[in-house]
């Protein structure tokens, strides 16, 4: 990929212009660079993430597809973190947004504004992003760190970014633009698409290194948060006690954590993020299943066709 991480604006908008790219109706382009599609927003972030990041062994790093949860695995693992820091009642998560605490590589560091510089975070470093494993530094996978990766069902993933995309774009929902856009998820265009290859390559990482890698799905965290929190907890290297568990410390951070209590606070009710966005827009109905509201029957035939055959073999179903 040459030396992408040092070009000008000017130049990297000559290289943009030589790659595939696909439009979403709203008006996000997509490029497709290295095998994977990547919001135009985020390439001068996402090259240079790939050449600069040196990961440090005690750096935990949270990574999705978007819309498979990233912001309650955000909450999750700051409050987890910070647990011995603050008291529950006064968390930074009642008043900021978890993008706020947990920050993208690829956006707020590394990209076109930065807000901060990672020599000013203190050790361990907690950060987050949406790269595919392929792509990710070389640093980080020759080091230490840990990598926490949560999934979600592909349909429901597709129908909360059509209402994320509509709310970035300040457009109306378009039921007639679903049909268009199911294809083009399907044909493996999707922002950091194609999905299976994003699900797969960090499935096979925590297989191959469970000690880094722990892969987390969305649905099984709705189901049974209690142990999943303490899976989490373990894996940052931060297991409740004994002591903890019968304090009821693992109730208390899934309560603050959770959908019906992060929608509801003031900063993301009615705050916006620097980019003028609303934060609501991370909050929308946070159920399973969702995508039953919107899609017809032979659109999910067409789904559960394509993620059997891509996952085949691989021990991971949807
Ligand atoms: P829906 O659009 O299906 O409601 P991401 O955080 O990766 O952008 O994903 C957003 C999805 O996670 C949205 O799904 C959102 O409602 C849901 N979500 C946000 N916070 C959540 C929480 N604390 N618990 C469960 N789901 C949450």
């Amino acid at each position: 990929c040459g030396d992408y991480g040092r070009m000008s604006e000017e130049e990297m908008e000559e290289v943009l212009k030589t790659l595939p790219m696909e439009k979403i109706p709203e008006g996000f382009d997509l490029y497709f660079y290295e095998g994977r599609w990547y919001p135009s927003i985020f390439f001068h972030g996402i090259i240079s993430f790939q050449q600069h990041f040196k990961a440090q062994d005690a750096d935990l790093i949270l990574i999705t597809f978007p819309k498979s949860g990233t912001t309650w695995l955000k909450a999750l693992a700051f409050t987890i973190e910070n647990r011995k820091n603050y008291p529950f009642s006064e968390s930074p998560l009642l008043t900021t947004n978890p993008h706020d605490l947990i920050l993208f590589l690829e956006d707020e560091i590394y990209g076109k504004n930065p807000i901060l510089k990672l020599e000013d975070l203190p050790s361990p470093r907690v950060l987050a992003t949406h790269m595919p494993h392929s792509a990710l530094p070389t640093s980080m996978k020759e080091s230490n760190c840990r990598v926490v990766y949560m999934c979600r069902n592909p349909l429901d993933v597709f129908i909360s970014f059509r209402h994320f995309a509509i709310t970035l774009s300040n457009t109306p929902f378009d039921p007639s633009l679903i049909e268009e856009c199911f294809d083009m998820f399907c044909r493996g265009v999707s922002i950091y698409g194609p999905f299976w290859d994003h699900v797969l390559e960090y499935w096979k990482a925590s297989r191959e290194r469970p000690d880094k890698v722990l892969f987390l799905k969305y649905e099984d965290m709705k189901e049974d948060p209690i142990s999943h929190c303490k899976v989490l907890a373990k894996f940052m290297g931060l297991p409740f006690s004994v002591e903890e568990e019968s304090q009821g410390v693992i109730e208390e951070v899934l309560k603050l954590c959770s959908f019906d209590n992060l929608k509801d606070l003031e900063v993301n009710k009615n705050e916006k993020n620097r980019n003028g966005h609303p934060y609501s827009m991370f909050f929308r109905k946070g159920e399973v299943g969702d995508w039953a509201n919107f899609l017809t029957p032979s659109m999910l035939e067409r789904m559960n066709k394509l993620m059997e055959e891509k996952f085949a073999g691989s021990g991971l179903n949807f």
